[in-house]
């Protein structure tokens, strides 16, 4: 067997993108990648195509006197653009500093390959595992995973488990281990202005007509008043607030995280800017927000060129938190953004992705368990994190399969995942395989 590092490197290779369509035989081969790793192991493990990417399920023989947890992660990743960010090519891992570069090294596929080789080290040293282990490793999570709710209810009865695991977060600032007990949940959506037939001579027409830049700038603007409170009437009418011993855990995370100078220096930003009346940690964990992902319209080459676009576009998602529901706050979104429509264009509307916010126990006895996997690991006390970031499944899970996942993240906060330079500390990635081993003694010793 190849070692830790030099598995990571191959794993890193595959240009498994997975909402450009042109890669798809590379989400192929990576999925093919971690059937051949996962058998070489010793799991029975099985390749599913799906309408998309395939799905890769992998499972240590089954023992009904042992509980049983699905560890959960996906194989893709984002774009690795703008690509002269990058100081070296983003599928060329590079090792420096104690850290590996590469686009997925923290998102994912450090992290799922932490929990394969830590199973891999336990069968090797013990010829069995405390528990049943089943993987389930998608290719669709960086687009919302839009055929993996279908494949947990037509696979239910083999996923059939006590918990999941998933490390597909972040440590704590500083890197201190800690379990992200909640994700905010995402509802995506696109606007499309549409005025003038085709681009019109700016002098021609200017001043004659809407111009649907301006208009697709006034509807973004309207999105958000000058106290930073989303304006779309109805939007915090489910925020749940926070319990008392969650703003206990948001402060004890502010007094050791470097507050919001920490932040700052990680976004690169001399002021944080927000909804006002909570703290940066509440706004990023606990509150809803609706952000700009990409505006365009009009001209776009060097120099100038006087046109009036003949339409312009801006993609938006809103970050959501318990118990809003994406579809409602969709439909409440487009209501808004018509009723803010000049008249003279015309506003399309195309829903993208969403996914409900998710949260679970962090004192159960598997949060214990997961607590203690990361202190045995990392050496450290976890602390108790709501992140901002989405993986809109785990909703789905609880549906479906009737369990709580538990996320015990391996990226260093610094880790830049879905930026230029994305990488992993390698420390924190055989850090995981330690943490793996542990935390299926931990879960065994669970009646
Ligand atoms: N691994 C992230 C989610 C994440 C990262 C949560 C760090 C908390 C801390 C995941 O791969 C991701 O990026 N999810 C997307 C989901 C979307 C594309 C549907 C997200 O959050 O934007
Ligand atoms: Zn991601």
């Amino acid at each position: 067997m190849k070692t830790p590092l030099a598995l990571l490197t191959e794993f890193l290779r595959f240009p498994s993108i997975s909402t450009q369509p042109e890669h798809a035989p590379d989400l192929e081969a990576c999925a093919e990648w971690l059937h051949a790793l996962l058998s070489e192991i010793g799991l029975a493990a099985t390749v599913y195509p799906t309408p998309g990417s395939p799905v890769v399920v992998a499972g240590s023989p089954h023992d009904p006197a042992k509980r049983t947890v699905l560890i959960y992660g996906h194989y893709d990743v984002q774009p690795p653009e703008p690509l002269e960010g990058w100081a070296t090519p983003p599928f060329e891992p590079r090792i420096e500093d104690g850290r590996i570069y590469a686009r997925g090294a923290a998102d994912n596929k450090g992290q799922i390959l932490a929990h394969i080789l830590g199973v891999a080290e336990t069968l090797r040293e013990k010829g069995s595992l405390p528990v049943n282990v089943i993987f389930l490793i998608e290719g669709e999570e960086e687009i919302g995973s839009p055929n993996l709710a279908e494949f947990l209810t037509e696979h239910r009865s083999d996923l059939t488990c006590d918990l999941v695991a998933i490390s597909d977060t972040a440590m704590a600032p500083g890197n201190r281990p800690a379990l992200t007990y909640a994700l905010r949940g995402i509802a995506a959506l696109e606007v499309i202005v549409r005025g003038p037939a085709r681009d019109l001579h700016s002098g021609l027409f200017g001043g004659a007509l809407a111009n649907p830049a301006t208009v697709v700038a006034r509807l973004i603007a309207s999105l958000h008043d000058d106290e930073g409170h989303v304006r779309i009437p109805g939007f915090y009418d489910a925020v749940r607030t926070l319990a008392g011993w969650e703003r206990d855990a948001a402060a004890n995370l502010e007094a050791v995280s470097g507050g919001d100078e920490a932040i700052k220096h990680l976004a690169g930003v001399t002021e944080l800017v927000g909804e006002k009346g909570f703290t940066t940690i509440e706004r990023i964990g606990a509150r809803p927000t609706a952000e700009v992902n990409g505006i365009g319209g009009g001209y776009q080459g060097a120099g100038t060129k006087t046109v009036l676009p003949s339409h312009a576009f801006a993609k938006l998602t809103f970050r959501l938190v318990a118990d809003q529901d994406p579809a409602v706050i969709l439909n409440a979104a487009e209501e808004y953004l018509r009723s803010q429509t000049p008249p003279g264009v015309l506003l399309e509307i195309i829903t993208g992705h969403s996914g409900s916010a998710y949260q679970s126990d962090p004192n159960s006895p598997d949060g214990l368990a997961a607590r203690k996997a990361l202190e045995g690991a990392f050496g450290a006390e976890p602390l108790l994190l709501r992140d901002g970031g989405s993986i809109p499944i785990l909703a789905s899970i609880k549906e479906i399969l009737g369990v709580d996942s538990y996320l015990l993240g391996l990226a260093n906060p610094d880790s830049r995942i879905h930026s230029p330079d994305e990488n992993m500390v390698v420390e924190n990635f055989l850090g995981g395989i330690r943490m793996n081993r542990i935390l299926l003694e931990e879960l065994a010793s669970i009646s």
